[in-house]
């Protein structure tokens, strides 16, 4: 069964995507896994060059290691591609979760992977052994700067002498990881640039977050829009929004519960409209994540919620929007 991508997109920026994308991973990888006594492989791409997923995932090493050598980031593996210099990602571009001691990853050496004729393992002791990560660096802006494609969108890759288009670069390189992982998140940029739509093009499962207020239910309309004019052009037919995720609301603010009903409604209204029914077809608008101090807490210790003690409302709504994502696999 090939990997279940899924982009957590938003144009917007500060909507909760990267929190999501660091919970949502840990928890499918972990505890989930554990309840539902499946070990679902997880890999997390951070293609966001604040790399703020990195930072959350490996913490020390990120700053003394990747940050010094971006070559180890996915800005490497997408250099290497428009250089000729690599046919596919493996092992040796991964890296794999904190230890259970200290909070450092497992460096890529120790970790084993292996074919015993049923499928391939992994062979590891780290704390997370099924949760690993493509960090990113600051120097996806470089790339996204200065990548260079004809009229038609087309790059030309030295190593399979003939040019392919830019959005289709990761795709290209990503058979391993699509065989290996059960599923593959992407934390995208706020932003709607080369790196967005590469994650674009790479996943089927898009996942929205969004902060139930005004300007920001506003803002989907456009989002929509833009993934439908996207879906077109990669000919990407069975491309879906899955989940509006209303993220930082506060319960007990009208305002939050008001635009949380206008999404519903809304909802209903796109899913109507022919440009976008096909976009929408299985589209619900979820719990969510509240705005909550032990959410920012886990943040800053750079513990996911389901690693830390936050209040039950976090776990809560995570588990009820985890344990949707797990069934996914199934489809
Ligand atoms: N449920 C929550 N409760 C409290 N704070 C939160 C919650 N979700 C996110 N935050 C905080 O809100 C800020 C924005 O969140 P986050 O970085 O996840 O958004 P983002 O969409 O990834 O931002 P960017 O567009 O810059 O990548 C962060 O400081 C984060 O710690
Ligand atoms: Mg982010």
């Amino acid at each position: 069964m090939p990997a279940c991508g899924i982009c957590i997109l938003n144009f917007k920026g500060g909507v909760g995507k990267t929190t999501l994308s660091v919970n949502f991973a840990a928890g499918l990888a972990n505890t989930y896994s554990k309840k539902l006594d499946r070990n679902f492989r997880v890999l997390l791409i951070d293609a966001d060059p604040q790399s703020n997923a990195s930072v959350f995932m490996l913490g020390e090493y990120w700053k003394k290691e990747i940050f010094l050598k971006p070559e180890k980031s996915l800005y490497g593996i997408m250099t290497r591609i428009l250089k000729g210099n690599m046919t596919k990602i493996d092992e040796s571009d991964i890296l794999g979760q904190f230890s259970s001691e200290e909070r450092t990853p497992v460096f890529s050496k120790e970790k084993k992977f292996y074919e015993d004729g049923k499928g391939i393992y992994v062979d590891s002791d780290t704390y997370w052994p099924n949760l690993h990560i493509i960090p990113a660096h600051y120097s996806l802006n470089n790339f996204e700067k200065e990548i260079r494609y004809d009229e038609e969108g087309r790059v030309k890759i030295p190593s399979i002498s003939s040019t392919i288009y830019y959005y289709e670069l990761l795709d290209r390189v990503g058979e391993f990881i699509k065989k290996y992982y059960d599923f593959i998140i992407v934390d995208c940029p706020p932003n709607i640039y080369t790196m967005t739509e590469i994650a674009l093009y790479f996943c089927q499962n898009i996942i929205i977050p969004v902060i139930p207020d005004w300007l920001s239910t506003n803002g989907i309309n456009w989002l929509l829009m833009q993934v439908r004019i996207l879906k077109e052009k990669f000919q990407h037919k069975d491309k879906i929004i899955r989940a509006i995720v209303p993220t930082l609301w506060n319960s007990k603010e009208h305002v939050f519960n008001r635009h949380i009903r206008i999404l519903n409604k809304s909802l209903g209204l796109w899913k109507r409209n022919p440009n976008y029914s096909d976009l929408l077809t299985k589209a619900e608008i979820w719990v969510g994540l509240q705005r909550l101090a032990s959410v920012s807490k886990s943040i800053e210790s750079l513990r996911p919620i389901v690693d830390y003690q936050a209040t039950e409302p976090a776990r809560i709504q995570l588990e009820m929007m985890i344990k949707k994502i797990a069934n996914w696999v199934e489809e």
